[in-house]
């Protein structure tokens, strides 16, 4: 049996003023991903033949946060008449498509994909089908009225309500099957302004369909929609739950998870015990056997197997595997670490690449630098790579000990098996075994005395 051809639109063109932001509403962001990118995300399960993108506030905005989506296609609605007038807009890019169209609002991020493929098949020869929800507080919906067998009568947006109809808890979750050709044909033509905010609404549209059926959600948070930013966190809390509940299930510990964020665009390894207070962020890969926090943000970066971070910030960098982190090291801008190494307590390292058994355990920075393996980097040792003006790089040999308290002063090469004598100052490179020192000599005069004389005994 060939299957009814499936075009989806995410309407995506109001401004969200209730956000009271700049920001196009769709835009706002939701764990590691947009709104509008959680709804294209909620689609993966379904074959899909068209997918539009309906856009008009901040439209280039829009269209550049998912132009690394080359299935979306953008349609503009210049003015923003209401979501009826939104999906009119499509009138000319689906001519004689003879298929089904599932809209979805942009703002409604919290759908599963299997929601959308059961309604999509519940659809077969509806009009319409709609997803609603039975939800506890369903002010500012719109209220679903139905017959018997599921069959929708009327749609009344909340502020359309009369007061005896607010107290329907049945809403439609923006989420609508339609059949276009009946869409296209019998419906948008209609839609009329005739309502409290004078727009065109697509839920009018119901009113010249049959039959138009209504599936209700088995959970009803699914269907959340987001208008303000409480309800933008509301949201954050329940992806959140989701998602954590699933690291659990593949066999990660979280020993606190309320007090953690984790994006679900991060992967953690089984046997990885994630301490309290640990934020994982964006494009985040944690190997197994990890012991994360607590007190530790990881973004955008990799850590291998075995790794302990505790109250540490590694930003868009890659740790290795068995390496112990902290506490307070903070890598950022591209740090590249090999296996078995310890950073330590308060350094800093910045785009810089750490050789396989390095150690650089207290009190350093490093930037712009190269270190190779088995170098042990003296406590208090720190990289001077910035002249005021530009950058230079320090390049570190292998096995390599820095004395306490060197400073290299970049652009610099120290070659392997350099001992560096505490204190040192270099500023010139050092061949390939043998001590550097840069330090002014001792001086010890024995049996000195102070020319003052001691304080007599009451003087303050
Ligand atoms: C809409 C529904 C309501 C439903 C609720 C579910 C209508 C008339 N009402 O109300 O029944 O319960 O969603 O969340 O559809 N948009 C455009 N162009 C426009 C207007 C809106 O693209 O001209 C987009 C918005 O960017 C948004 C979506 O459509 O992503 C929904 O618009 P919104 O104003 O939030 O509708 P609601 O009042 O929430
Ligand atoms: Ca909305």
């Amino acid at each position: 049996m060939s299957q009814t051809p499936l075009a989806v639109a995410i309407l995506a063109a109001g401004k969200g003023t209730r956000m009271k932001s700049r920001l196009p509403k769709v835009l706002h962001p939701l764990g590691g991903r947009s709104l509008v990118e959680w709804v294209l995300h909620s689609l993966r399960d379904l074959d899909v033949e068209r997918r539009f993108v309906i856009v008009g506030y901040g439209a280039e905005e829009v269209k550049a946060s998912l132009a690394g989506d080359n299935s979306v296609e953008f349609v503009l609605q210049a003015e923003q008449l209401g979501t009826g007038h939104a999906v009119q807009q499509l009138m000319p890019h689906l001519k004689g498509f003879q298929g089904d169209l599932l809209v979805l609002n942009g703002d409604v991020p919290l759908l599963r994909p299997e929601t959308l493929k059961n309604l999509v098949e519940a659809h077969r020869g509806n009009g319409a089908t709609l997803l609603t929800a039975q939800i506890p507080n369903p002010a500012g919906y719109g209220r679903v009225f139905c017959g018997d067998g599921n069959k929708l009568t009327q749609i009344v947006e909340d502020r359309d309500c009369t007061p005896a109809q607010k107290t329907n808890c049945r809403v439609n979750a923006g989420v609508y099957c339609f059949n276009w050709p009946a869409l296209e044909k019998d419906a948008l033509p209609k839609l009329s302004t005739d309502n409290d905010q004078a727009e065109y609404y697509l839920t009018q549209a119901v009113d010249y369909l049959d039959p138009v059926i209504a599936v209700d959600v088995e959970d009803f948070e699914e269907t959340l929609g987001i208008n303000d930013r409480r309800q933008l966190a509301g949201a954050y809390g329940i992806l959140q739950t989701r998602f954590k509940d699933e690291l659990m299930a593949q066999g990660v510990m979280l020993i606190d998870p309320d007090s953690c964020t984790i994006d679900d665009t991060v992967t953690i390894g089984a046997e990885t015990v994630i301490e309290p207070q640990t934020h994982l962020r964006g494009n985040t890969t944690i190997g197994s056997g990890c012991r994360i926090g607590p007190g530790t943000l990881v973004e955008n970066s990799s850590v291998g197997d075995g790794v302990t971070a505790m109250y540490s910030v590694i930003l868009d960098s890659k740790v290795g595997s068995n390496n112990r982190v902290g506490p307070y090291t903070h890598l950022r801008g591209e740090v590249e670490v090999g296996d078995g190494c310890r950073l330590g307590n308060f350094v800093e390292i910045k785009k810089s690449t750490i050789g396989p058994g390095t150690n650089v355990s207290h009190l350093s920075y490093i930037g712009n630098a190269e270190l190779g393996k088995k170098v042990n980097v003296g406590a208090g040792t720190i990289t001077a790579n910035y002249d005021g003006v530009n950058k230079h790089k320090t390049v570190i040999g292998d096995r390599v000990k820095t004395g306490s308290n060197s400073v290299l002063v970049a652009p610099i090469t120290i070659g392997s098996d350099v001992t560096i004598a505490a204190g040192s100052t270099l500023t010139k490179d050092v061949p390939d075994q043998s001590l550097a020192m840069a330090r002014s000599k001792q001086v010890v005069k024995e049996g000195w005395k102070p020319k003052t004389a001691p304080k007599a005994e009451g003087d303050a």
